[in-house]
């Protein structure tokens, strides 16, 4: 079984068991004697299920099991311990058993609530709250239930819950945020220099748009959807002028996989000012990277991106031979684009296929009629990447994969998540059972450059109720905090910095750290053994844990963030921070 999953079974039988001992609490109340004894017994069962859950999970690491053992376990035992004798001891009046169960239904929720809550790290305060609510709840139900505990009971349980209220408080409310650190907004190097050899300008401004023959309104630069495809060749100095036309939330280029100057990465409040409309920014930077990549904004980056302000960004080396088609993946209000695109090419012609998903989700894209090799991942080129046949891949949100193969006679088909978006001719083949590419096993290894790391980072990526700003959210959290309390990574440069990202979620969470491409390192503990992965797009599934590391040699304020944007927009952002 994989952690996703015992996280996710974890928390199904979680659920099972508080409402088993809740509803073994109200049916003897009722005094409904055999439906109480049977979802006891099922309580039971689940708590002893959960035992082995909690004990799976912690295996696969503490970030999993933290608060599960320290506040869930507790409090499950206990309630067993209470109610469990009375159980036994108390055949003749079922009612009097009704004040423990229900005890032990409000511990198993408290535990409950503090992981889907609270999530990671745990702290001594949150577990003193999870005990307050508990006993708090209980002394209530015995008063309401007319049972008559003695007064020194009843009085020593409101105490203790009190005090594990009053010290539970005082602990979770941490004052630890971050405030704003003074950095230099002026920073330029060399490879802002130069006279620039390739000219863009970019329009932003609201369009409508045809998608498959229906009018779709859009955000649109220079009026389509994708925006111009930008290309180069490398050694370029490219200067792309962006416009906003009419935009009210503001609009930047972000250059996403694209190491560029952190004056030029295009982050609203980090790095510049947003363009708002009637404003212009000119970027300017030298291509010095070759391979696929893309453009967006990154002012109000969700909704932005999603109703269309992207594009691609292609730096090819000098000559270029054969087919060199760009297929850049998008969902716009619920239609896919691009639209399908075909097109004869002779046999024995060179083809690459450039896939960017630009969504937040990932796709899967399946070629069929030709065997083929991924020659790069996220712009880097892998050493020895063999033929695949029937053979699908994944694309994380913002990722983006070279497909390179020479044309057969018959014709070839690329789909994406079943449907047809680039063919040289009509295909028909089913590729839905096809296996997924591992790129951590794919191409031929070198040794990984770094023995040693200067510094080292936890990110455990979660969900949790975030208290802190106006109105409470259900934030995506990391380290339990959201943006922008998220305390930023501070480093060196030069230093060899290691992230090792934890997903405790029930949902994916694509990592993009800009300004730097990482190198994979392990994957729930197990080393990378393919082609060295400089990545700058990666899929951390729930459950996983990804080790990854990269050298600090792009001084700035660099975002760091899941890809999703919707998870980046509900707190899952901070800043990687050098200069
Ligand atoms: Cu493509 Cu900060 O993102
Ligand atoms: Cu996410």
């Amino acid at each position: 079984m994989t952690t996703g999953s015992l996280l996710a079974a974890d928390l199904v039988i979680a659920v099972l068991a508080a409402a088993g001992w809740l509803g073994g609490g109200a049916a003897s109340a009722a005094r409904r004697r055999p439906l109480a004894l049977g979802l006891v017994a099922f309580a039971l069962l689940a708590t002893l299920a959960r035992a082995i859950t909690i004990i799976a999970l912690a295996r696969a690491g503490w970030w999993f099991a933290a608060e599960k053992v320290l506040i869930a376990a507790p409090l499950s035992l206990a309630a067993v311990a209470v109610a469990g004798p009375r159980l036994l001891r108390a055949p003749g009046d079922i009612r009097s058993v009704a004040v423990p169960l229900l005890f032990a239904g409000y511990a198993a929720s408290g535990g409950l609530l503090v992981t889907v809550l609270h999530g990671y790290p745990a702290s001594a305060g949150v577990g003193l709250l999870a005990v307050a609510g508990v006993l708090a709840a209980t002394t209530v139900t015995w008063r309401v239930l007319g049972a008559r505990p003695s007064p020194t009971v009843s009085r020593a349980a409101l105490a203790a819950a009190v005090a594990a209220l009053v010290t539970g408080t005082g602990l979770a409310v941490t004052p630890d945020a971050v405030t704003g650190v003074a950095h230099d907004h002026g920073y330029r190097d060399a490879r802002t220099a130069g006279e620039p050899t390739r000219r863009f300008t970019l329009t932003a401004g609201t369009a409508t748009v045809d998608v498959s023959g229906r009018d779709v309104a859009a955000w649109a630069f220079n009026g389509q959807v994708p925006g111009p495809e930008l290309t180069a060749t490398v050694g370029d100095v490219l200067e792309v002028t962006l416009r906003n036309r009419d935009i009210a939330r503001g609009v930047t280029l972000h250059w996403h996989g694209y190491d560029v100057p952190n004056s030029q990465d295009g982050v609203p409040g980090v790095t510049q000012a947003a363009v708002l409309p009637g404003q212009e920014f000119v970027y300017r930077f030298r291509a010095d990277q070759v391979g696929t990549y893309w453009y967006h904004t990154h002012a109000a980056s969700d909704v932005g991106v999603r109703k269309g302000l992207y594009g691609a960004l292609v730096v090819r080396p000098a000559p270029v031979t054969g087919v060199d088609v760009t297929v850049p993946v998008h969902t716009l209000a619920g239609l896919p684009l691009p639209a399908p695109r075909v097109e004869p090419v002779e046999a024995g012609v060179r083809v690459r296929l450039r896939l960017i998903n630009t969504d937040s989700t990932t796709h899967r894209y399946a070629l069929a009629g030709t065997p083929f090799r991924v020659a790069a991942i996220d712009g880097s080129d892998l050493r020895n990447p063999t033929p695949l046949v029937a053979t699908a891949v994944l694309i994380p949100a913002g990722g983006r994969y070279d497909l390179v193969f020479t044309a057969p006679a018959t014709p070839v088909a690329l789909s994406v998540d079943g449907r047809e978006v680039y063919a040289t001719g009509p295909v028909s083949a089913a590729t839905g059972a096809w296996p997924v590419l591992d790129p951590l096993t794919y191409g031929v290894a070198s040794p990984v450059p770094w023995a040693r790391f200067d510094r080292e980072f936890t990110l455990v990526l979660d969900r949790g109720l975030d208290l802190r700003g106006l109105l409470p959210r259900y934030a995506h959290t990391v380290n339990g905090a959201a943006d922008p309390d998220i305390p930023p990574q501070v480093v060196r440069l030069g230093d060899i910095v290691k992230f090792t990202i934890v997903n405790r979620s029930q949902v994916v969470h694509p990592w993009h750290l800009h300004g730097h491409h990482v190198l994979v390192l392990t994957r729930n503990g197990r080393p990378a053994t393919g082609s060295l992965l400089w990545l700058d797009s990666f899929d951390v599934r729930p459950g996983e844990v990804w080790e990854v590391a990269f050298r600090a040699d792009n001084p700035g304020m660099w975002a760091n963030h899941c890809h999703n944007l919707a998870h980046a927009d509900a707190g899952m952002t901070l800043h990687l921070l050098y200069s």
